[in-house]
């Protein structure tokens, strides 16, 4: 039993594991329903439980349609209904019941602490759906989809992302380090990413650069990457901050310094960070990006139940 919390305490060994199982079992899958099983039903019997304490789209149907693939089951929790949250039940009871009853628990949080404690009193796989810091099941999907589409590992490779320093972005950091991949990042000086973060990056080897212009970060790049400027529970002047971005833009001006065979990638939803030619153009790929999260969830739930092949 394994739990997927963050990409860094992850070996880059099971990371690999985790892109290649996705890519086989996406090719099997041509001829079938949505709802069909992978034929050797590996995870049947097997519930999985989420609950998501802020908003989900694309986290939630792909885990959803994931675990009904592999023959499982899924139950989405409304945090509104559990004791935990008006009726004074501990997390620690919470976590201990889920673990009697489900097999597997996803959780899209605001609070990195309830991760941990969810950690130490979970006796099933726990799986980190976004939290504040990270967004990992959504970044090892989206390496999947720049090797799907570039058809080269993505070490070979240079990325870009141009936005705010968030959970996406630190994720993405983490992911840089593990498959060894050059990162520019294109932020306001006062947006940079976590210091700490990068201390790590630059102790273990990170390729990152950081620049303060738009056009400098995208030059040559293979892939673009941004996300909204304002996250979900960001605490921010969100007028002030918005207009701090203003140059970071991607537009298909940008989108010219970057390789002719670049792709823009965005994890989604947006808002105004991205100019709709950007968006519904020939590079983006957006839409394709979104639909692989169902493959890559998938193997994340046979990692985490130890049902990875080779
Ligand atoms: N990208 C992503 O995680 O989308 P949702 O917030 O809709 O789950
Ligand atoms: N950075 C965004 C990602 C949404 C999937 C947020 O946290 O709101």
């Amino acid at each position: 039993m394994k739990h997927f919390i963050n990409l860094r305490d992850i070996p880059i060994r099971e990371l690999k594991k985790i892109i290649n199982d996705a890519k086989k079992r996406k090719k099997l899958r041509r001829n079938l329903n949505t709802l069909d099983s992978d034929p050797d039903q590996p995870l049947k019997g097997k519930l999985l439980i989420q609950m998501f304490e802020k908003s989900s789209l694309r986290t939630r149907l792909s885990f959803y349609i994931a675990i009904k693939q592999l023959s499982g089951g899924a139950l989405t929790l409304r945090t509104d209904e559990l004791h935990l949250s008006k009726g004074g039940e501990s997390l620690t009871d919470t976590a201990k019941i889920i673990s009697t009853f489900g097999n597997a628990f996803m959780l899209r949080t605001d609070s990195e602490e309830k991760l941990s404690t969810l950690k130490k009193n979970m006796t099933i796989p726990l799986i980190n759906g976004l939290s504040p810091n990270s967004h990992p099941t959504q970044v090892l999907s989206d390496v999947f989809t720049i090797e799907e589409i570039k058809k080269k590992p993505i070490s070979k490779l240079q990325i870009c992302w141009i936005g705010d320093s968030n959970n996406v972005l630190n994720s993405l950091i983490e992911a840089s380090v593990k498959f060894s991949f050059k990162l520019n990042i294109g932020c306001p000086k006062k947006y940079q990413p976590n210091k700490s973060l990068l201390k790590w990056a630059n102790k273990n080897k990170g390729k990152i650069k950081i620049f303060s212009n738009s056009k400098l970060a995208a030059k040559n790049s293979d892939v673009i990457f941004t996300d909204k400027v304002i996250s979900m529970n960001d605490k921010v002047n969100k007028a002030k901050k918005i207009k701090d971005f203003k140059n970071f833009k991607i537009t298909s001006y940008i989108m010219k310094f970057a390789k002719k065979d670049a792709i823009f990638l965005h994890c989604l939803p947006r808002g105004t960070e991205v100019t709709n030619d950007v968006f519904l153009g020939r590079q983006s790929k957006v839409f394709q990006q979104a639909q692989n999260r169902i493959y890559v969830q998938k193997s994340i739930l046979l990692y985490c139940f130890g049902k990875l092949r080779n």
